[in-house]
């Protein structure tokens, strides 16, 4: 097995959905959907744009897709050899994880059409392709390169008034509809051959028309240059994308080539995880590292990435909890500049989250839970669409999910405990804990003179229970952050007079005085048999088995959560929730209370999120489940190779990348088989090696000192360098 691609033979039209993500390339600015360079709107060719979003009427705000400038489709004697318009004899594609290369070989009757292709990690406004045909009989080509503009949109249109200049660059502009944002896409082409060359805009695009006679035997091969820029980037995006394809042409491809190559190699040295014993698992986890790698906002100083990276629209290109629980901590221990960018978004949405907490008549931050440019908020009320009634689901997601804001302030923490790097507490983070801690104590619901404190009305990690009083998770995410904000006067004892000021800024005082009695009485939750209850009254729920639950349903594509959905009366949950928790503060509980827990919760997880797999992985490496761990990392690192995961929830389409299952192979490799852990300050090691593994080794920098994390069967160790 060829442990660094992902590779398909034949040409499948009805998984082009699925593969557009499985085989996608990105470098963080855009993501290049895995589909062949001739493929038309229902292949779902896309150019998604990391941070550009637009609203088309009353639609969902999704991110905007670019013109497709690799486009590329070519005729000989009239007869059109692309995929979908003439019967390939054999088609494959391929996807290098080592430096993110997409290859594709088809072989027609006629022609063999190879290429490779990638969006450049070394130049993130840059698409380039080599594109080459051999022939297999005489003819006269036509081929047709350039800018698409037919483009998948879920929600769209969103790019109007296009403008289309022709030359040695060809030039597509449009603007999004609801901002104005100029979308620019540039193309420049450099064939190794002589041909005419002539240009056609159609309804479809702006295209160069290289005829010519072709010979039985003979090989051609063009590049192409695409550059994308928005007025986001640049005030003048057109002139900067064309000077920039213009120039990568100069170049040439093997130069953009070897660039590229060299950034994803300097990723590779930061941050592989080398998996020996098991060569299914180790393709998994480079598949796993490669996507997550490829959508990190590298370019950007303040930018988060989307729960479906850069596959697509889906998810309204929101950014989640995801960001903070299951992208950071591979990032904060691998490449922590990456981390604090992540970070730096949040921070830099501190207004947003406070006009929503305001909006609902809350004090301090309550970040959006589909945040979007701004930090505003994309969840809409309805987020589900039924399957009977086709009438949207009235869902309370963006109202009630209040541990966002916690799940933020833990990263921040998380950040300064690994890094060692307090400046990014200083630019902002602390602002945000304090005001992240100042929105619970507003939510909280008694006067702090009662004996306990609720926290009622809200969504814990399992979607399916909505409105429930005193999620076990989110009132320990509560807790900590709340203990955060008294932690940030004694990391800042040798300051005291800016951390004066700044609680003065915030005018804190009242507040300050109340979180150590909130602390004192947030309510802790019920336990039986040492099972931590998941939210007030849920050992009360009808407890019966997933299957039970699963044949109650009547469409497979219903909804289970919501007002009538089949596991709301039940104790079947989503996704890891009171065991997320356990994995989140390992110090905080004993082998025995996680053993118990796990037994308790595994058998009523449906596991109906990408995010939910990697929690149970981690805690079964505390407690020595190895095989478990090792069949629920599987299927986490899985997920973007096999391209089997949820694609509906009702009605609505969910599928793409997932980032977060991802980063959760990352965190079941190093958190979990590696137990890489903080205590006390450093970083320890409590190795569970599933059997399947002889050794594992990969880079981590702990307080800006790098280190090699290595175990073995005999045990592990932390080498310098
Ligand atoms: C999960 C959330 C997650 C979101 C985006 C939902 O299905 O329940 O926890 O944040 O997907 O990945």
């Amino acid at each position: 097995m060829d442990v660094w691609s992902l590779s398909k033979q034949g040409d499948h039209p009805e998984d082009a959905a699925q593969d557009g993500n499985r085989f996608l390339a990105a470098n963080g600015y855009m993501g290049l959907r895995g589909v062949p360079e001739e493929a038309g709107a229902d292949r779902f060719p896309a150019v998604t744009l990391a941070g550009v979003y637009d609203r088309f009427q009353d639609r969902w705000r999704e991110p905007v897709n670019a013109p497709n400038g690799l486009f590329v489709q070519f005729f000989l004697d009239g007869l059109p050899l692309s995929l979908g318009k003439a019967e390939p004899l054999m088609h494959s594609a391929q996807l290098h994880y080592q430096n993110g290369v997409y290859h594709r070989r088809t072989e027609f009757d006629a022609v063999l059409i190879e290429s490779e292709r990638f969006a450049s990690l070394a130049q993130c406004h840059l698409l380039a392709d080599r594109y080459q045909m051999t022939f297999r009989r005489d003819g006269e080509l036509t081929l047709y390169t350039g800018i698409s503009t037919e483009i998948w949109d879920i929600n769209g249109p969103h790019l109007f008034d296009f403008r289309h200049e022709q030359g040695e660059a060809l030039l597509t502009e449009a603007v999004t509809g609801e901002k104005h944002i100029t979308v620019a896409v540039a193309q420049a082409v450099r064939p190794d051959f002589e041909a005419q060359e002539a240009f056609e805009t159609t309804a479809a695009g702006s295209f160069r028309v290289l005829r010519r006679a072709v010979r039985k035997g003979e090989t051609l091969t063009v590049a192409l240059f695409a550059a994308v820029y928005t007025s986001l980037d640049h005030p003048a995006p057109g002139e900067q994308a064309a000077r920039l394809c213009l120039r990568m042409k100069e170049l040439g491809f093997a130069a953009c080539l070897a660039a590229h190559e060299d950034a994803w190699a300097d990723v590779w040295r930061r941050s592989l995880v080398e998996l020996t014993g098991d060569e299914e698992a180790a393709r998994a986890l480079h598949a796993s590292q490669y996507h997550l790698n490829s959508i990190a906002p590298r370019h950007s100083d303040a930018m988060s990435i989307p729960a479906r990276g850069l596959s697509g629209q889906t998810y309204k290109g929101a950014i989640f909890w995801d960001s903070e629980i299951f992208f950071f901590p591979m990032f904060a221990y691998t490449q922590p500049e990456i981390a604090r960018v992540l970070l730096k978004y949040r921070i830099d949405t501190l207004p947003g989250a406070r006009q929503k907490a305001a909006s609902y008549g809350y004090r301090g931050a309550f970040y959006a839970w589909e945040s979007q440019e701004g930090g505003q908020e994309g969840c809409t009320d309805f987020n589900v669409v039924d399957v009977f009634t086709h009438r949207p689901v009235r869902t309370y997601f963006r109202d009630k999910q209040i541990h966002i804001s916690g799940d933020i302030a833990y990263a921040l923490r998380s950040y300064y405990e690994i890094t060692g790097d307090r400046s990014l507490l200083e630019e902002g983070g602390a602002k945000v804990i304090l005001e992240c801690a100042r929105f619970y104590i507003s939510r909280a619901s008694a006067r702090l003179d009662g004996d306990t404190v609720d926290l009622n009305d809200v969504i814990g990690p399992d979607e399916y229970h909505e409105r429930v009083a005193n999620s076990a998770f989110t009132n320990a995410m509560a807790l900590h952050c709340l203990k955060s904000a008294l932690m940030l006067r004694e990391l800042f004892a040798d300051r005291p007079e800016w951390f004066a000021r700044l609680l003065k800024d915030l005018n804190y005082e009242q507040d300050w005085a109340l979180i150590p009695p909130l602390i004192a009485r947030i309510r802790r939750p019920r336990l039986r048999d040492g099972v931590i209850e998941q939210f007030d009254g849920y050992f009360e729920l009808e407890d019966c088995s997933l299957d039970d639950v699963r044949a109650r349903l009547r469409d497979p594509r219903e909804y289970w959560g919501g007002d009538h959905g089949v596991a709301g009366p039940t104790q079947i949950i989503k996704q890891a929730d009171v065991i997320a928790l356990l994995a989140l503060f390992p110090g905080d509980f004993t082998d025995r209370e996680v053993a118990d827990n796990w037994q308790y919760y595994e058998p009523r997880t449906e596991h109906g999120s990408s995010l939910s797999a990697c929690m149970y992985a981690l805690t079964a490496c505390r407690i020595g489940k190895t095989d478990e761990a090792w069949e629920l990392f599987l299927r986490t690192a899985n997920i973007d190779v096999s391209g089997s995961s949820k694609q509906w929830a009702g009605e609505i389409y969910i599928g793409g990348t997932h980032p977060a299952a991802n980063g959760g192979a990352w965190m079941i490799a190093a958190l979990g088989f590696a137990g890489l852990r903080i205590r006390d300050g450093r970083p320890e090691l409590h190795p569970s090696l599933p059997r399947q593994i002889s050794r594992l080794r990969f880079p981590i920098v702990w307080r800006g000192e790098r280190l090699t994390v290595e175990v073995t069967r005999e045990g592990g160790r932390f080498l310098r360098g």
